[in-house]
């Protein structure tokens, strides 16, 4: 009997996973609502659509000051949602896809003062525990485990240097063709470290009953690895077929 089949048995939870900027939860959790057949919510997909809208209605000023009243106004009739499942969830705003463009760097230069908006934060959580009720969800993001869903039944906190980081986040936008310096990625990281962890509504923080996954030194295969153990032994899987 494989691991994998073992792991199919996991019971109706929600994986709540948090964490500092790229330190890799999307893949990860990605790829766990493959191998589990679970539900993939990205959450800074939802403030990173809202931003998007933002840049785009000129809501947002270039020094990153907000119109809120004009956003609330607009975020009752704004359709964010997925599309696909797992690794190929696509982020929609209508019918347009913008999965490319909440990726850019305009884009995350902007999105942690948007997220700091608690009629922003409000509108993302509702999205998310619509989706949630249904269980079998993996979410990321940096307040699941603290504000969205603080009764998941398994929380993760990742954590990675900066330095590494900065690297992994650099390669990926120049293998989808975005020219970036490695300075201004690691720069726009702990900005944006500092603004998520700083901010008065939902900041980023490790929820007590969080387990840490430093992944500095991790590929995703190990990862994977290390999350069947956990769950295994969380749940009691161990010889269960
Ligand atoms: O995970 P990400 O880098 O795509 O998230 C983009 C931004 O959204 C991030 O800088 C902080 C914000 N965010 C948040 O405040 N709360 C979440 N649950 C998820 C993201």
């Amino acid at each position: 009997m494989s691991v994998k089949r073992v792991l199919m048995h996991i019971p109706d939870i929600i994986i709540a996973i948090d964490g500092y900027s790229s330190t890799g939860k999307s893949s990860f959790a990605r790829l766990i609502a493959d191998e589990f057949d679970f539900l993939y919510l990205d959450s800074g997909a939802l403030y990173r659509g809202v931003t998007l809208y933002a840049i785009e209605n000129g809501l947002v000023s270039g020094s990153g000051k907000i119109d809120v009243p004009a956003l609330e106004i607009a975020m009752a009739d704004l359709d964010i949602h997925f599309e696909g499942h797992g690794s190929r969830s696509m982020t929609y705003m209508g019918s347009r896809c913008i999965e490319k463009d909440i990726r850019t760097l305009q884009v995350s230069g902007k999105v942690s003062p948007v997220a700091a908006v608690p009629q922003v934060r409000d509108y993302v959580d509702r999205k998310l525990r619509e989706l949630g009720r249904r269980k079998r969800v993996v979410l990321d993001g940096r307040d699941i485990g603290t504000t969205v869903f603080p009764d998941a039944e398994l929380k993760i906190f990742m954590v990675a240097d900066a330095a590494v980081r900065a690297q992994r986040r650099a390669d990926e936008m120049r293998s989808k063709g975005e020219e970036v310096s490695y300075e201004d990625v690691l720069k726009n990281l702990q900005e944006r470290d500092y603004i998520d962890s700083h901010r008065d509504a939902s900041p980023l923080a490790k929820a007590d009953d969080a387990i840490v996954l430093d992944n500095s030194r991790m590929t995703l295969q190990d990862q994977m690895v290390w999350i069947r153990g956990i769950i295994r032994d969380r749940f009691n899987l161990n010889g269960r077929d």
